[in-house]
């Protein structure tokens, strides 16, 4: 089947001569009605004349085509699109093809040279584009083309002005393509090559003609058909050749190292690496390209304070001038009231349904254990987030519609009640740290990380204890949002678009609900007094139909998840976990009680000092402890030394609020550096001892460890 544009219409800009006018011929002979558009100038942009539209459109004519002559400059769109409707009565398809060249070495280009080919080139796209975008948008219907070029892709002498105003249209285009989406419209921009009076005096006369400009048009009437679902494209095209581009980014290297300060020597360091194009990815969005930045976050905390440069000097804190002064605010006291109606509403939010008899506590007031799910605790902080004025805090300048949810900690005190009048936080219930990502907020100065983030920890490297799949329904987000995440990009179909998403997308939190819910039901039968806390990075998103599936691993009280798309595979949550509070199923058979470990006795030797000398301790190292033992590369056991309350304690088992300093050591390495055979900085860089927390604080170990090498 041929391809024709029967009852379409076609603005092609500078059709007077050129490329311009072979694409007005085609169109023309293939059916649709064409505005030919040219302002009759000379190749710098001078002068004006009517002929050359004028003879276009007799030549469409003449063949039996419909053509009308406009003579007005791209720089007025508006009347271009209005010679469309009031001949043609729409608009479909604009053809942005207008152009001049004013070539100067750069440093001879005067501002009007710069400026003239920004206004005829960038700004008259622009421009014209605009006036028709309604029209197109309406119609659900339109075709955009872009004219780049060579020069702006790749750059080329005497010609800053022009690359510059070429490259800022394919900017455009990319842009278009996204937010024209959901409207059917569709935008592709070309890099031309042909001969023509522009390209005369650069291209020797026989080259200019092989290089016609009716080898380019075919592609222009292709990507502006119906038929076409390309959009976002850039294609070089020229002596009947086509070729498509795209970006290309090296894989890269993450040069910072957490705990440390990130320098230009790293950077020198790793310079072949960063620019080593094996295994190279190609992003196609923001959204595939923020990723990347994601893993490295991720990356840099999950190494767990292992520098890769040693000799790089321990963390100092950036100076203080530089910090954002957003950094460390406190937002206003807010209150936030909650009766049963919003605990039903959130646990149907999260896909609990009286389908499971198990659902029920959560989601009838009657039920005789009627209770709240654990993670409706993000709901409160969530409103006081929003409506407690972060927008507006001091030094937080940010674009909301760029803002990307990235982790998320709550950590209950006690179960939460299931209903609430007013708090004024006498009495602390819950902790939430959110983690965003802002896309494009940079130069916030100060540290890139905080000693108060709770890091993400992977799960094990064995097959899941234990897999649950569940199905979120069509309206999962538009009941989720009731519970008081209003944001469009959860319902609206064009909001989704302008963030580059197919469809509305499910709430992260809402994912984090079902991943929750599944661990409370597999190993705390449901009882919310059991759950302690929970940590998730959100990875992808989910759409509301999709199923959930949330792979599960056991190790003690800490239950590791991963939650995946069930019909993709795709990871959506990743480092997760859910800590419960012990239970008298909690599984000793993977802590082994004393016994196996050697370091057993230290920490009974370090029980009886703090008997002793507690308070002393205290007095001089105000801290609070965490070690985690590992055996065989597993958890084995887990101590808190607390020297910061009372006379000081030691306990077998996690502390029960936040922990100063996390240690994480295998049993043989921390016998080892009570022996005084390691030296703990030594194993830290060499990645024995791992340091979560404050690491200034493993400088008080010795007080707590010497002479210890005597037992
Ligand atoms: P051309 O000079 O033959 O055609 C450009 C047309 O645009 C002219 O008829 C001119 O009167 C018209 N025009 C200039 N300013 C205007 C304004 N303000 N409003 C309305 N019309 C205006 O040049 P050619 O080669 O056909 O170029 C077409 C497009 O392709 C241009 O955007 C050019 O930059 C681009 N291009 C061409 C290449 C080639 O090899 N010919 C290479 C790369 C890009």
């Amino acid at each position: 089947m041929s391809l024709t544009f029967e009852g379409k219409v076609v603005l092609v800009t500078g059709a007077g001569g050129g490329l311009g006018r072979e694409y007005a011929l085609a169109f023309g002979e293939r059916g649709a009605s064409v505005v030919v558009n040219d302002l009759g100038g000379d190749i710098k942009g001078g002068g004006k004349s009517s002929a050359a539209a004028d003879k276009v459109v007799e030549e469409i004519r003449a063949k039996g085509g419909k053509a009308v002559a406009n003579y007005d400059s791209v720089e007025d769109g508006e009347k271009l699109i209005q010679t469309a409707l009031d001949t043609f009565g729409r608009i479909d398809i604009v053809v942005n093809n207008a152009g001049i060249l004013r070539d100067r070495s750069f440093a001879r280009t005067s501002d009007l040279d710069w400026d003239l080919i920004h206004r005829v080139h960038l700004r008259g796209s622009f421009m014209v584009t605009r006036a028709a975008w309604n029209h197109m948008k309406n119609q659900k219907f339109g075709r955009i083309i872009m004219t780049s070029s060579a020069a702006g892709i790749y750059g080329n002498f005497g010609q800053a002005n022009y690359s510059a105003a070429k490259l800022g249209m394919l900017g455009l285009a990319n842009t278009l393509a996204i937010e024209g989406q959901k409207y059917n419209i569709h935008c592709n921009t070309i890099a031309p090559t042909a001969g023509s009076r522009l390209t005369q005096t650069v291209m020797p006369p026989d080259l200019l003609e092989s290089l016609k400009a009716e080898y380019v048009a075919p592609l222009v009437l292709w990507l502006c058909h119906e038929q076409c679902q390309e959009s976002g494209g850039l294609f070089e095209v020229g002596a009947g050749w086509i070729g498509k581009l795209r970006w290309e980014r090296s894989r890269g290297r993450t040069v910072r190292y957490k705990n440390q300060s990130m320098t230009p020597e790293a950077v020198r360091d790793q310079w072949d690496n960063i620019c080593d194009f094996t295994d190279a990815t190609k992003p196609a969005s923001v959204q595939e390209s923020l990723h990347t930045l994601v893993d490295a976050l991720s990356k840099v905390d999950s190494e767990g304070g292992v520098a890769a440069n040693p000799t790089a000097s321990a963390a100092t804190a950036s100076s203080a001038s530089g910090i954002n002064p957003a950094v460390g605010q406190k937002l206003p006291e807010t209150t936030f009231s909650f009766s049963h109606t919003q605990c039903i509403l959130y646990a149907l939010g999260v896909g609990m349904s009286t389908k499971d008899p198990d659902h029920l506590r959560f989601l009838y007031e009657g039920h005789e254990d009627f209770s709240c799910l654990p993670t409706f605790g993000v709901i409160p902080s969530q409103a006081a987030m929003m409506d407690g004025g972060l927008a507006s805090a001091p030094g937080l300048n940010i674009d909301f519609t760029q803002v990307l949810h990235g982790e998320q900690y709550l950590e209950l005190y006690k179960p939460l009640p299931t209903s609430v009048n007013t708090y004024s936080g006498e009495e602390l219930v819950c902790y939430n740290q959110w983690s965003v990502f802002v896309v494009g907020a940079g130069g916030f100065g100060g540290k890139r990380t905080s000693e108060k983030a709770k890091t993400i920890v992977p799960p094990p490297k064995r097959a899941p204890d234990a897999v649950v799949i569940d199905s979120t329904t069509r309206d999962q987000a538009a009941l989720y949002r009731l519970s008081g995440d209003w944001n469009p990009l959860h319902i609206d179909p064009s909001f989704a678009a302008m963030g580059g998403f197919k469809a509305p997308i499910l709430h992260g939190l809402c994912s984090f609900g079902f991943a929750a819910r599944h661990v409370l039901k597999q190993y705390a039968n449901n009882d919310p007094t059991r759950f302690k806390a929970i940590k998730v990075r959100f990875v992808k998103p989910v759409l509301p139909g999709q199923s959930l599936q949330t792979e599960m691993w056991k190790e003690g009280n800490r239950i590791h998840i991963q939650c995946k798309v069930k019909e993709t595979d795709a990871v959506v949550l990743s480092g997760a976990y859910v800590d419960l509070h012990g239970a008298p199923e909690a599984s000793p058979e993977k802590l082994p009680q004393g016994g196996g470990l050697q370091s057993e006795l230290v920490f009974a030797e370090i029980g009886r000092r703090i008997k002793d000398v507690g308070s002393e301790l205290v007095k001089k190292v105000n801290a609070v402890f965490n070690w985690e033992i590992t055996k065989d590369g597993k958890n084995a056991a887990e101590w808190t030394i607390d020297l910061k309350s009372g006379a000081g304690a030691l306990h077998k088992g996690p502390y029960s609020g936040k922990a100063d300093v996390t240690f994480t050591v295998s049993d043989e390495d921390f016998m080892e550096v009570v022996q005084g055979k390691l030296n703990p900085q030594k194993a830290f860089f060499a990645g024995k001892l791992k340091v979560r927390g404050n690491i200034m604080l493993s400088q008080k170990l010795e007080v707590i460890l010497k002479d210890h090498a005597k037992l």
